[in-house]
């Protein structure tokens, strides 16, 4: 990011800011929830609505409804007009409309805010934490399938919504290598899998993943249809010797990476490679802190590192490319194409070295 020089009395005003970010953050989740910035909106071409109006239409106590609203107004997230009646600023519109601003609410919201408080151990001890917010588990992977229904709702738009949009274009990637058998690690709830299979009846997909996430995925990929065409292979890639079965034309991973330490990093590459012809390529996708065109961008995967920190594993992050690059050449492989992906994503094209 580039260096900014503020004013004395504007860096007061930030550092107000962030001393009560909690207080902003639930206030704005709870007039989400309670449906108040919705109210709003629909509402916004008769004037505003008042205050009166807003409690009895959404049956909120006036007291709770009086401070929510003195604290969004201070905030900008809501505005009185000239009536005195409430309009939403162009902030609490992106707070209650914007997808990508919503999942990452969400994420924050029902799977990290209570474990953020923990970061400063997750720091020292190199541990997640946070973590023992939802149960006694060493990575949250491990437990990820019996998260109660709504953490793990927000989990999975916060993975799919960073996913999702890119697989058309990296399909025609992998389908250009022309494989009959692909390896899908990490394959999480089978969705690229799904879409591999419903593109083209020669493939046969393997998905390697942990117990939990890997019987949710073939059971989505058999429920689909596709169940002659699916396989899958327990691994955990914690544990000391984990390998890969030879044999595959294609491996890809998705968002996995990320989810482990560069040592570990290096570790799972190597486990490839040892799988891998000299003409197998290797697809990586990822998104890289140093490849992002916005600054925005950079700001939410650097979020999600703390993520990570705190809650995952302790260990891991989002990497700038310049440092995984360099994982990637360590674990013996090269990089034949270095490839944009939409907006944000960038996808290596490796072979053994
Ligand atoms: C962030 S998800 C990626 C999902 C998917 N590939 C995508 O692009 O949306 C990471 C996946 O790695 C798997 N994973 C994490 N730690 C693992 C481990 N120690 N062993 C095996 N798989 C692991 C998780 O279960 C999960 O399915």
């Amino acid at each position: 990011m580039t260096k900014k020089t503020i004013k004395a009395i504007d860096a007061l005003e930030e550092a107000q800011r962030i001393a009560l970010a909690p207080f902003v953050f639930q206030t704005a989740v709870s007039l989400r929830k309670l449906g108040v910035f919705s109210y709003i909106f629909d509402n916004r071409d008769a004037d505003g609505v008042s205050f009166q109006e807003i409690s009895e239409a959404l049956e909120i106590p006036k007291y709770g409804l009086g401070v929510l609203l003195e604290m969004a107004e201070s905030a900008a997230l809501v505005q009185k007009n000239n009536a005195n009646n409430y309009e939403l600023t162009k902030t609490g519109y992106f707070l209650t409309y914007d997808k990508t601003v919503n999942v990452n609410l969400n994420f924050a919201n029902d799977v990290c805010y209570k474990g953020l408080f923990h970061l400063t151990d997750a720091v020292t001890n190199q541990k997640p934490e946070g973590l023992k917010e939802f149960g006694k588990w060493n990575t949250i992977y491990e437990g990820l399938s019996q998260l109660s229904p709504e953490v793990q709702q927000s989990w999975f738009e916060f993975d799919h919504h960073y996913s999702d949009g890119i697989f058309t274009e990296a399909l025609q990637i992998v389908f250009s290598k022309k494989p009959k058998h692909i390896y899908d690690i990490g394959g999480n709830t089978g969705k690229f899998a799904l879409q591999c299979l419903a593109n083209s009846e020669e493939i046969d997909i393997t998905i390697y993943d942990l117990p939990g996430q890997l019987n949710k995925a073939l059971k989505n990929v058999r429920d689909a249809g596709f169940g002659d065409r699916i396989h899958g292979i327990e691994i955990d890639w914690l544990a000391p010797n984990p390998q890969l079965e030879k044999g595959t034309d294609l491996i890809w991973m998705s968002q996995f990476l990320d989810c482990f330490s560069e040592a570990e990093i290096v570790k799972i590459l190597k486990a490839c490679v040892a799988a891998m012809d000299a003409d197998t390529p290797l697809l990586i996708t990822e998104t890289f802190t140093d490849r992002q065109k916005f600054d925005n961008a950079q700001y939410v995967l650097e979020a999600t590192s703390l993520y990570f920190t705190a809650l995952a594993n302790g260990t891991s992050k989002m990497y700038p490319a310049s440092v995984f690059i360099k994982l990637v050449e360590k674990a013996g492989l090269k990089i034949e194409e270095d490839l944009k992906l939409g907006e944000y994503h960038t996808m290596l094209v490796c072979k053994k070295k």
